[in-house]
């Protein structure tokens, strides 16, 4: 399902600019959350790309009231393993920021994947309830090389999955080469927005397929580009990220 209305992108000079433009726009929907609903429901990916973005937000002790926290991947490795999401969110935010443990929501990394998705997607429907579904008020994703966003990997049946909030990845198409936990399209276009920081020139050939080379209608529509949600997702991007995409790059 591509998405409804164009995708909003924005290319900032640097990464840190792009990270900083998102870390806005971010605050923006926290803002607007908190004030109309009380609280901020957020999912978060892992990676090096938000980092920065992360290490800043836990410095500026963002976060702590009226936020909560959960994750759009999780690699099934223990919390304390650098290549953990969860752990990841914790040493660079949650912790500096003092985020309460009753709002941070990881998965389950303890038991096999099929089993940890299971769980992860009954404390979604514990916390949204069961209908309409997990109404994130951002998610927040990148992409890999391939295309992949989330633990949503091309050609995987994950990206398939309609009648589940989270699903098992055991054979990821990247490193790290661990079973995942994924929350599925369906979770994620049901998000009230969702926004792709997305830096750096080995992304620049993903980019262009998904925002936009001519021609590229052609080609399989890679699994960040079915992010489909109501509101326009919207990209911030690099000068390097955004190299091939037409226009004054
Ligand atoms: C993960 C992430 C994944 C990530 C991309 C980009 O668990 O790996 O959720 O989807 O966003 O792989 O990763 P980098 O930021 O490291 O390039």
């Amino acid at each position: 399902m591509v998405g409804r209305l164009a995708p909003v992108v924005r290319v900032l000079p640097t990464p840190a600019l792009a990270a900083q433009a998102a870390g806005v726009r971010l605050l923006q929907l926290a803002d607007a959350a908190i004030r109309e609903r009380g609280r901020f429901v957020l999912a978060l990916s892992g990676g090096a790309t938000p980092e920065a973005l992360y290490a800043s937000l836990g410095t500026r002790r963002i976060g702590s009231v009226g936020w909560e926290f959960f994750l759009c991947d999780e690699r099934l490795v223990p919390p304390q393993d650098s290549r953990s999401n969860i752990g990841q969110v914790r040493r660079l935010w949650l912790g500096p920021a003092s985020v309460p443990e009753a709002s941070v929501h990881p998965v389950d990394t303890s038991v096999p994947a099929e089993e940890a998705a299971r769980r992860y997607g009954a404390a979604l429907r514990q916390f949204f309830g069961p209908s309409p579904g997990p109404t994130f008020d951002l998610v927040l994703l990148g992409i890999g090389p391939d295309g992949h966003t989330a633990s949503l990997f091309p050609g995987s049946s994950t990206l398939e999955v309609r009648d589940l909030w989270a699903v098992a990845e055991p054979s990821p198409g990247l490193p790290p080469v661990v079973p995942r936990v994924t929350m599925t399209l369906e979770a994620l276009g049901r998000a009230r927005a969702a926004v792709f920081l997305v830096t750096g020139a080995e992304k620049r050939a993903a980019v262009a397929a998904i925002l936009g080379r001519p021609g590229a209608a052609k080609e399989p529509v890679l699994p960040a580009k079915r992010v489909a949600t109501v509101a326009a997702v919207e990209w911030f991007l690099d000068l390097e990220a955004a190299r091939e995409l037409p226009g004054p790059y």
